[in-house]
């Protein structure tokens, strides 16, 4: 195999280290980043696959303020979760770097240097919130304060989560610091600034014109933004977490972090080579040689930083070579509803895998066969039973299955020779040499979920190959049938073996297993297609079920965990009724509320809601119906001492009269409780 010199420099976005990586983490970055590596690498490309956390920025440190510990423990903590998800997954990052490395902070520091000394940047004194009581600058997000659209009190300087509106710190009302909770002042303050208008020409050539191939809905938002005019960006802070700036007497400020973490691609590139103790130049041909095809997947909420300011950054730079495709995905949903960190509502990668040890392709099929390619999409627990089991068990698994079980029982496990070929040999050998050409045609166009289709296809093909020449029955006159039976195995088995490396950049832990039984040494890409992977009499091994049938039980488990957390954040989110008008204390003492004990109950025939009890109020037994029967029986609440409102006008309910009210109180799960004195009282206690 001669070495094919195409070199690729594959990014999949650097994850904030604030958190673990869920299904939609997956889905729309790094599977399809994964598929599109191992495609490169089975076609014996060049490929370098750059990944790392994203340590920077605000929401590292508001998830430290939230977990009580310091932002370097958080960074470290999710680095480290992020990590060994990745790799669970078959994620094949050649590297997972880090932006706190050393080697980060250098190159940050030295391209930031090189704009500075050619006089990119224009520098601006500008205002700023700033918390007087914590002595800091204030970031939109560390400010929050009343949503002026729909009242919610916990809005956040930049956006209202409630009701999911833009804002800007000066449009919420009572706004506070998030540090101190002190208003707000505004203070001056000089930050650097990349002058994006300056560019935004060269971006509408380069990429209104020159690259119309780029899919839909990033060259439509790339327009968008273009269209409407671009503006000067400040590329520096006034925070303490971050990179601090080359730049003599700026102590307190950092670089923004969407100028330091796509710089993350590069210092990782290095970081990879001097882990090889490769010479200092190693990385250059990956970042600065024109022939270098540079990619970046991303989700659609980084579009504008990869097309637009990091290009132009480079641009500015001058020696960088600029991204030939960024195959932004759309984002997928959990249900009917967005996936959200913070509201913990979502598939996490770790307790997936405590629930389905192994059943990493599944999750990878899934995920690709529904991907959020060109809209957002949905995950649903039902659609990952019915894939499972009606596409890979029942298609994929099944034709594998076949083939090596009846290998074995029939030719003990030795590939049988192939013998004069009938028209369904032909037509099957003939449409197995148009797949590879075909999957790999999408995958380049970045179609994984109509290259993962094609697969199943040419699975599909094969099963039906196996029932329009049904072995099993050809079996029942073996010796009168042979020559037929080992082509029909024979064929079936290269066409295992083409799967086995077809399916490998989607389901590499299965093609891995399938390789392995079927003893097949490497073969690259442009090989496959053909019916010689496999050499007639070489032992075949079994690979046991590949895929296993997901019952109702297990779904129906996911579902429930799903609907608990949703209630659990119900509540956490639930807020106490705001306060009523004022009164005067004479309002009050026109109440006579007071301690009775309940001498009887019982529930009020035909009601559900209403029970009768009996009380001693101390000055007279009395008749109370009161709408508790949901909550409480009757032999619960007999002998409690609990508020009466005496003197309520008497109300008739289902024909009986009520003299009196219960004071209740409902908790936040919508239960009642009585409100019942601290120790036994005397009935008749007045309560004021
Ligand atoms: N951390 C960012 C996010 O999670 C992505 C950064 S991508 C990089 O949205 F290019 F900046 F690295
Ligand atoms: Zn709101």
């Amino acid at each position: 195999m001669s070495k094919n010199f195409q070199r690729y420099t594959v990014t999949a976005a650097l994850p904030y280290a604030n958190g673990g990586v869920h299904i939609g983490h997956l889905a729309g970055v790094y599977i399809p980043a994964d598929i599109y590596c191992r495609y490169l690498r089975l076609k014996n490309e060049d490929v370098l696959f750059i990944c790392g956390s994203d340590e920077h920025g605000v929401p590292v440190t508001i998830r430290a303020a939230k977990e009580g510990i310091t932002v370097q423990e958080v960074v470290d903590k999710y680095d480290k979760i992020i990590g060994d998800s990745f790799k669970e997954f078959g994620i094949s990052f050649d590297i997972y770097s880090r932006t706190s490395k050393p080697i980060h902070h250098e190159t940050s520091r030295e391209i930031f240097k090189t704009l500075y000394d050619k006089g990119v940047f224009v520098e601006d004194t500008s205002e700023q919130y700033f918390d007087p009581i914590a002595h800091k600058f204030l970031a939109d997000r560390y400010i929050v304060g009343t949503c002026p659209v729909c009242g919610h009190t916990d809005a956040y300087g930049d956006q209202c989560e409630n009701c999911g509106t833009s804002l800007t710190p000066d449009k919420l009302i009572n706004p506070r610091s998030k540090l101190s909770d002190a208003t707000p002042t505004k203070k001056e303050t000089k930050h650097w600034y990349f002058p994006l208008d300056k560019y935004e020409a060269w971006l509408k050539e380069w990429i209104l014109e020159g690259h119309k191939e780029w899919k839909t809905n990033v060259y439509g938002q790339c327009k968008s933004w273009l269209d409407a005019g671009l503006q000067p960006r400040p590329m520096t802070r006034d925070l303490d977490w971050g990179v601090p700036l080359p730049i003599p007497n700026t102590d307190g400020k950092v670089m923004y972090v969407w100028f330091d973490a796509p710089i993350g691609y590069i210092s990782a590139t290095k970081d990879y080579f001097a882990q090889k103790n490769a010479d200092a130049d190693a990385w250059k041909p990956y970042w600065k040689d024109e022939s270098t095809k540079l990619v970046h997947f991303i989700g659609k909420d980084n579009i504008v930083f990869h097309c637009i300011l990091f290009p132009a950054i480079l641009k500015a730079e001058g020696s960088y070579i600029l991204p030939e495709n960024v195959p932004a995905n759309e984002f997928l949903n959990l249900a009917d509803a967005k996936i959200s960190t913070s509201r913990n509502r979502a598939v996490w990668l770790d307790e997936y895998l405590r629930e389905f040890e192994g059943k990493q392709d599944v999750l990878r099929y899934v995920l690709t066969a529904n991907a959020p390619e060109t809209k957002d999409n949905s995950f649903t627990w039902k659609d990952f039973q019915d894939r499972n089991n009606n596409e890979l068990v029942s298609n994929l698994g099944n034709f594998v299955n076949r083939v090596l079980t009846l290998t074995q029982k029939y030719f003990d496990g030795v590939v049988p020779p192939l013998n004069d070929l009938e028209k369904v040999d032909i037509d099957l050998v003939e449409s197995l040499r148009t797949f590879p050409n075909k999957i790999g045609e999408s995958i380049e166009n970045y179609r994984f979920r109509e290259a993962l289709g094609y697969i199943m296809e040419l699975s599909s093909i094969g099963n039906k190959y196996f029932q329009e020449n049904e072995p099993w029955k050809l079996a029942k006159d073996f010796e009168g049938n042979k020559a037929r039976i080992e082509n029909v195995l024979h064929l079936a088995l290269q066409l295992t073996a083409n799967l086995a490396f077809l399916i490998e950049p989607f389901l590499p832990f299965t093609a891995q297993k399938l390789q392995k039984a079927l003893g097949v040494g490497k073969f690259y890409w442009n090989e496959l297609g053909n019916q010689d992977l496999l050499i007639s009499g070489q032992k075949i091994e079994q690979t046991g079920l590949l895929f296993e049938k997901i019952e109702d039980d297990i779904v129906q488990k996911q579902l429930n965990i799903l609907a608990e957390r949703e209630k659990m954040n119900e509540l956490d989110n639930k807020k106490p009724q705001p306060l009523a008008s004022e009164i005067t204390y004479d309002d009050f003492a026109k109440l006579d509320i007071r301690v009775a004990t309940i001498l009887k109950a019982e529930k009020m025939p035909k009601s559900d809601k209403l029970l009768k009890l009996l009380l001693d109020t101390g000055i007279d037994e009395r008749v109370v119906l009161s709408g508790i029967a949901k909550h409480f029986s009757p032999e619960e609440v007999v002998g409690k001492q609990v508020c009466v409102l005496c003197n309520l006008a008497p109300r008739k309910m289902m024909g009986e009269m009520s003299n009196g009210m219960i004071l209740m109180a409902e908790d936040k799960d919508g239960s009642l409780k009585f409100i019942e004195p601290s120790a036994a009282i005397w009935n008749g206690a007045k309560i004021s």
